[in-house]
């Protein structure tokens, strides 16, 4: 049964590294967002240089280079770190998004190569995020003034996200580097918000939660990217799924744990039978709104959650749920053509977005991540 998985990962795994050779060639070091035509736009301009996901493409440089050795990705990765360090000079305009900037990027390069720019970097984003965290409510502010005010016209001040349990191991990895446990004590404080105020009966979560900043109680939730008021925008529970896992393979907590396998054991009970995933679990029919990112999300969260509960029943169930969405994605959503700068299509960045159904880099980032991790790759960005 295994052998079956290894086999297929192996083979697209050659797929990927085969293009992938030739689209980092024309890439450089590029830091694209999407694909126009099948060729990768760049955020590194002055205005883009700090969007959220900006850390995606040297990611793939880095999961490449660790695969194959090849220098060129490690100088190319290093190239775009050098780039996504003038952000810190414009310190007010980073959000909560400083572990999918810099865990793929400097942290990344310090955990491969050494590279001690990557460490110092790598600390002082973790100490911009630890800045952000309210004591008074234990949660890590999302955006800054002005940000998702389309959901209401409340202050974002209180308003914490559920993708920020992505930006955790970021803080791990200080207290790790540092052997200082400031950085853990909030990470584990906010991930335990998350359980008390996302995490629903049913094992679906919220997407943004406000929390009073004074006195730390639960105001409101809003439906923020997917469909409406407490719907289950899929991009959401994947985040849900594989950060309550990474916190519990920082820290031991079982709590982690139960509540990675409860959105787990929601997602794959929602999966239809095609393998895609839509952009909401509780969206309509029509339009049938497609999002390959959160399959490839969760496919991650899934084939790690495989590795981390003991119950072989349970082993199995994930992984079969995770390779059902690769198989799908690789079958119908892929594009292996070297000619072609993205590898997946039909990923959403929101329900109500004006656009649906483009290639957009994480959908990228992490089918590469599963196919390489379930092809036998030791290596992490997260943990
Ligand atoms: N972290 C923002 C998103 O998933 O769209």
């Amino acid at each position: 049964m295994t052998e079956n998985y290894k086999e297929f990962a192996s083979r697209i795994k050659e797929k990927i590294i085969l293009k992938e050779r030739a689209v980092s060639d024309r890439t450089l070091d590029k830091i694209p967002y999407t694909a126009v035509n099948g060729r990768f736009d760049d955020k590194s301009d002055d205005k883009n240089i700090n969007w959220w996901t900006n850390g995606f493409y040297g990611g793939m440089l880095w999961l490449l280079y660790h695969e194959t050795g090849d220098e060129r990705y490690a100088e190319r990765a290093e190239k775009i770190a050098d780039k996504l360090s003038v952000c810190f000079d414009r310190f007010y305009n980073l959000d909560h998004d400083m572990g999918f900037l810099w865990l793929p990027t400097d942290v990344a390069s310090y955990r491969l190569t050494g590279n001690k720019d990557g460490r110092r970097r790598g600390l002082l984003a973790a100490n911009i995020l630890a800045g952000r965290f309210n004591p008074a409510g234990n949660y890590i502010r999302a955006w800054n003034d002005g940000i998702g005010k389309e959901n209401g016209p409340t202050s974002n001040v209180g308003w914490c996200i559920i993708d920020c349990l992505m930006n955790l191991p970021l803080l791990y990895f200080a207290s790790e580097e540092t052997k200082d446990p400031r950085f853990k004590h909030i990470a584990v404080r906010h991930a335990d918000m998350a359980i008390k105020n996302f995490l629903r009966a049913d094992g679906s979560v919220n997407h943004i939660v406000e929390i009073n900043p004074e006195t730390g109680e639960f105001v409101q939730s809003f439906g923020g990217q997917g469909y409406g008021l407490g719907s289950s925008w899929t991009r959401g529970q994947s985040w849900a799924l594989y950060g309550f896992l990474l916190s519990y393979l920082h820290t031991g907590e079982e709590r982690y744990l139960e509540a990675s396998k409860k959105v787990a054991d929601y997602f794959v009970s929602q999966i239809p039978e095609s393998g895609l995933i839509p952009v909401d679990f509780r969206q309509p029919a029509e339009p049938a709104y497609e999002d390959s990112t959160a399959a490839a999300i969760s496919s991650c969260g899934l084939i790690e959650l495989s590795k981390a509960v003991s119950d072989p029943k349970l082993k199995e169930k994930y992984l079969d749920a995770a390779l059902k969405m690769l198989k799908a994605l690789s079958d119908k959503r892929c594009d292996y053509d070297p000619e072609t700068d993205n590898l997946l299509s039909h990923c959403s960045a929101s329900y109500h977005a004006n656009e649906h159904h483009f290639p957009i880099i994480y959908g990228d980032y992490f089918f590469m991540e599963a196919i390489f991790n379930l092809a036998g790759s030791d290596f992490s960005i997260w943990k």
